[in-house]
């Protein structure tokens, strides 16, 4: 498994804004949207492209195109549809499909109430888009869906991780034959006896869409 960490001041300056619990939630949506952006510039890195002839006004040259079968972006619901719009940017052509997942507030563990996927998914780079790396439970159990329907590569982008989260997926496959990257904002100190990433950003899906 790769982790890539963001190393890029115009990343650690938006991660600033939005851990500080006085932003609120439109600055707040707006800088998840952005940082999704920088992020995916680099988690697309390894994107498939095919060559093409193109004529510009000034000669024919040869180019690069996306190639198909498109990338999957999958956001898992609640906060990673905020970071959507961000991805599907740089990706506009790209398919989506739809994890719901919850994690128990006491035992921490995920369990999914929404699962829309392409049936099949070989051949497809997948792009997992959740913005909180807390245990890896959400994360383990969203790439086991996507490995069972055939995924070929995928690439989660997470705005802030903790080091078991890391650790926890990175144990779970460590024989896995999909290749599986992880592109995060930061990888923070750890995690609290609640699940919460220390210093974090407390709870994203709250600070994106209020509180449920
Ligand atoms: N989910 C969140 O929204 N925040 C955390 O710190 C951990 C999990």
């Amino acid at each position: 498994m790769k982790v890539h960490v963001a190393n890029h001041p115009l990343v650690s300056h938006k991660l600033t804004v939005l851990r500080d619990e006085q932003t609120d939630s439109p600055t707040f949506r707006r800088l998840v949207e952005e940082l999704v952006t920088l992020l995916a510039y680099e988690a697309t890195r390894e994107v498939r492209t095919y060559e093409v002839e193109i004529t510009t006004p000034v000669t024919k040259t040869k180019g690069q195109k996306l190639a198909d079968p498109r990338p999957v972006v999958v956001p898992i619901l609640r906060a990673g549809l905020g970071m959507l719009e961000g991805m599907s940017k740089l990706l506009p052509t790209a398919e989506v499909g739809f994890l719901g997942m919850v994690r128990d507030e006491k035992t921490l563990e995920a369990t999914t109430y929404a699962n829309r996927l392409p049936e099949d998914l070989s051949g497809r780079h997948v792009f997992v888009l959740d913005p909180m790396l807390a245990t890896g439970g959400t994360l383990i159990m969203a790439f086991h869906y996507l490995i069972d329907l055939g995924a070929t590569d995928i690439t989660a982008i997470c705005i802030l991780s903790a080091p078991e989260g890391i650790a926890a997926v990175e144990k779970e496959f460590k024989n896995s034959k999909v290749p599986i990257t992880i592109v995060t904002g930061a990888l923070d100190e750890k995690l609290n006896e609640h699940g919460y990433i220390v210093p974090g950003l407390g709870d994203a899906g709250d600070r994106l869409y209020g509180v449920v």
